[in-house]
């Protein structure tokens, strides 16, 4: 057997049992009123209606980070102001950095001097001190200090030398790449104070993926525009794929001196400790060219006691210095129309499918971050890069709250699906590596979306291939599924070419003959809901030819793919094992164990050998390692995943992917008890109540790709990439269509509850089909069941579906858990 992570079964702090739910809420709640702070989190706490977090601790132990964005731009903006932003505009190929070292891959590398932009600093011209409102990177003492991070905004309040600060940071709605930034000093004490204040940004202008003309900074200059009171910056290269190539920073109040180059803002032999700009106490008027280009902008003010004083600014990025004029115009003295529209169409998006249940922790990240999370996703995908089965499945995570985003994403991807049946991996870049699933995705989102809205015209839609050609949605759909079926190898099982969700599968088919197991079982799962749809539209001849596959592919992953205990990943191109006793490495991987259940190929007895498997080899505190055990060092069967560091990445970091599609696997094989205390695991915010639980560290308001593993070398534990992860596509649909059990199906709306034994009533607001559904669940016996008595508006219901609405209405619904 394999050294492994495993521990003792945690005792999650909030378990509470039956009676006592409700008044733990009230409590929970009355606490939360009382102190306005979630009594576990150090760093920080929500605001009581869970839409802000408050991070108290400007040097968190990790950066707290919040993403702001629009179609155009999106920004990364961490507890202090810091980061990066990227904008990309239009259909334009490039994304290109304006502020910071912009991927969190790069600045793990990089390190943290790469993100100072958004710098203010203050300098009292009496006395010559000088600190900043964000806290660092002078990091003078400072009096008191938050940083309210919300949907699409930060607001940085920090009080220091008698001078309190409030940065407001956002991204308004539509597609102008801009950052608004309002930042207000108010003089709290009894003097009147001359003060200087200095806003600081540095610009990359990279191109992201790839292209790049000759040199870099030959081509590159800022100077100040008088006409449009700003700093702007240039690069202008001979060949560049699109214009937006000019950064500026202006602002409502006079620039009264600037610099345009960071050696004559910071000092050659200075760092932004102590600029030398601050020491001498002005900007010193100099252009940029061929330099390190910033815009440090100069405002002098006084201000009385008690007084406040404001100034906005915009930073943003345009075709041409002319253009900046325009954007002046539009928002300078509409700051607050612009926060306003932000905020409600955040609150519209919030105020779809409310839940109330027991746990106010997960309400909070239901109802409001996992939303915000996934709609991120469903317009950057990963950093501005869209590959096909990331984006597919951010179309999935939308689709009960935004589902016409959902029909944009399927268009758009079936665009880059070649008529193969086959799509690309990713586009823009375009990436034409064969990675076996990438098609698949089509079918979970599309079968989603139907079942929640009902707009089967989208079948008949007419999309071109990515190859030439083009064919309604349905045979694209049915291209994707026939490529799968008539790609298979020796064992029956699916082959996985260059990879699968698991991309760093990298070497195991590369001869073209390896299979793979989850892909098999992935597979599985499309045709059992490709043929609920058949039998919806009571195609007879197509739910046989996909009933007939579901079959024959689940007798072969069950003959051939089962390793005694638990169901191996792959065959590798000569038929050996990946995912086996019989290997020294990686003997077993999580996601061929989770969709062995939620394809339901495994019977009974085999997934409860799975489930002790996983629970012996790979759990820990923070739930389910990918796989167990680690790869050392390179191993050329297998790929990519062997050279990534132990502990990180797909080489046994917690996933919280794969501890999603557990937790619906569990949930599917009626372990709702077991699911739930996964749940807790795996969500940041859910503590242990432990010493030293590492999730007392972690944003609990971001859900990051994983944690650590138990083997890495100095972090176990720590979230790697926070925000950007495919996950909460499926904790979106997890726990509201499969936990809560509020589930769109073809036929009307199921109401199916999978919740845990403790929670005695909860309550969910579900919109569908354009009315709304009042649920309240009831548990009084504290069962472990999906059987419920259910009323719709005060008649008993027979069965669990309630039929498609009539019309839209608001309807009452009360299920009763029983025996
Ligand atoms: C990364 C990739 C995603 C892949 C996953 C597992 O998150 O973006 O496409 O499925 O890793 O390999």
């Amino acid at each position: 057997m394999p050294t492994t992570p495993t521990t003792a079964k945690a005792q999650p702090a909030d378990i509470r049992r039956n009676s006592e739910a409700r008044t733990a809420r009230e409590s929970a709640t009355a606490l939360r009123a009382d102190t306005g702070r979630n009594p576990t989190c150090p760093h920080g706490h929500f605001n009581q209606e869970g839409m802000e977090f408050v991070v108290t601790n400007p040097k968190t132990p990790r950066p707290y980070d919040n993403f702001l964005w629009n179609d155009a731009i999106f920004s990364n903006v961490q507890q202090t102001g810091v980061g990066y932003c990227d904008y990309q505009v239009g259909g334009n190929e490039a994304i290109q950095l304006l502020t910071g070292v912009g991927r969190i891959c790069d600045f793990d590398v990089f390190g943290r001097d790469h993100l100072m932009s958004r710098l203010f600093y203050i300098r009292d011209r009496e006395s010559g001190e000088f600190w900043n409102v964000n806290g660092e990177p002078v990091w003078r003492k400072m009096d008191s200090f938050e940083c309210r991070h919300g949907l699409g905004y930060s607001i940085i309040t920090s009080v220091t030398n008698d001078v309190e600060a409030s940065l407001r940071i956002f991204v308004p709605p539509g597609s102008d790449p801009v950052e608004l930034w309002t930042l207000t000093l108010t003089n709290r004490s009894a003097r009147s104070r001359r003060l200087s204040v200095f806003g600081y940004n540095q610009f990359q202008f990279k191109f992201k993926w790839g292209f790049d003309s000759y040199g870099d900074m030959i081509f590159r200059s800022s100077l100040f525009s008088k006409e449009h009171n700003a700093v702007v910056a240039t690069k202008h290269p001979h060949r560049r794929p699109h214009d937006h190539l000019t950064g500026f920073l202006t602002a409502d109040a006079p620039i009264v001196a600037f610099d345009g180059t960071r050696d004559a803002f910071v000092g050659l032999y200075n760092t932004l400790q102590n600029p030398e700009a601050l020491i001498r106490g002005y900007c010193s008027n100099t252009p940029g060219s061929a330099d390190a280009t910033i815009a440090a902008a100069q405002f002098d003010i006084v201000l009385q006691p008690g007084e406040s004083k404001e100034i906005n600014l915009i930073l943003g990025a345009t075709d041409s210095e002319a253009d900046i004029g325009a954007l002046r115009k539009k928002y300078l003295g509409c700051f607050g129309e612009a926060f306003a529209d932000l905020r409600s169409s955040k609150a519209e998006m919030v105020r779809n499918n409310q839940v109330c249940t027991p746990d106010v922790h997960f309400d909070e990240l239901l109802n409001v971050w996992i939303k915000q999370a996934t709609s991120f996703g469903a317009t950057w995908c990963r950093w501005g890069w869209n590959g096909y089965r990331d984006i597919v499945q951010h179309g999935y995570g939308v689709v009960t709250f935004a589902p016409q985003r959902t029909r944009a994403i399927l268009i758009e991807a079936l665009h880059h699906q070649f008529s193969s049946g086959l799509a690309l991996r990713g586009w823009n870049p375009v990436d034409e590596k064969p990675y076996s699933d990438s098609a698949l995705w089509l079918v979970f989102t599309l079968i989603s979306y139907l079942k929640e809205t009902g707009d089967f015209a989208l079948l008949d839609e007419v999309v071109p291939f990515y190859d030439g050609g083009s064919a309604t949605v349905r045979q694209h759909i049915d291209q994707a599924l026939d490529f799968l079926e008539h790609n298979k190898g020796t064992h029956g099982l699916n082959l996985i070419k260059y990879g699968d969700w698991n991309d760093s599968l990298t070497a195991v088919g590369r001869e073209g003959r390896g299979e793979s197991v989850w892909l098999s079982e992935a597979y599985a799962e499309a045709m059992r809901q490709m043929a609920e749809l058949a039998q919806h539209q009571n195609d007879k001849a197509r739910l046989e030819n996909y009933l007939g596959r579901y079959e024959k592919i689940r007798d072969a992953i069950n003959q051939s793919a089962w390793d005694g205990e638990w169901f191996m990943r792959c065959y590798d191109d000569h038929g050996e094992p990946v995912g086996s006793h019989r290997n020294q490495q990686a003997q077993i991987f999580i996601e061929s164990q989770a969709w062995a259940l939620i394809s339901e190929v495994a019977d009974e007895d085999r997934i409860e050998r799975i489930l002790n498997s996983c629970d012996e080899m790979l759990l820990t505190d923070l739930g389910y390692s990918l796989l167990s055990p680690t790869f050392p060092e390179q191993d050329d069967r297998i790929g990519r995943i062997s050279c990534m560091e132990p502990g990180i990445a797909e080489n046994g970091t917690i996933y919280s992917h794969t501890n999603v599609w557990m937790i619906l696997g569990l949930l599917k094989a009626g372990r709702t008890d077991k699911a739930y205390d996964i749940l807790q695991r795996i969500m940041p915010g859910f503590y242990s109540g432990k010493e030293g639980d590492p999730k007392l560290d972690c944003l609990p308001y971001a859900i990051s790709n994983c944690y650590f593993g138990p083997d890495h070398r100095n972090n176990r534990f720590q979230q790697e990439f926070t925000w950007i992860t495919g996950s909460v596509a499926w904790f979106n649909n997890v726990l509201l269509q499969h936990l809560l059990g509020a589930r769109a199906e073809f036929g009307g709306l199921r109401i199916d509850p999978r919740i845990p034994s403790h929670w005695q009533e909860c309550t969910v607001q579900r919109k569908y089909r354009g009315s709304t559904y009042h649920i309240t669940i009831r548990n009084p016996q504290g069962l472990q069941t999906s059987k419920i008595d259910l009323k719709l508006d005060g008649r008993p219901v027979v069965g669990n579906l309630l039929p498609l609405p009539q019309k839209p209405g608001q309807y009452t619904v009360e299920a009763v858990l029983v025996p």
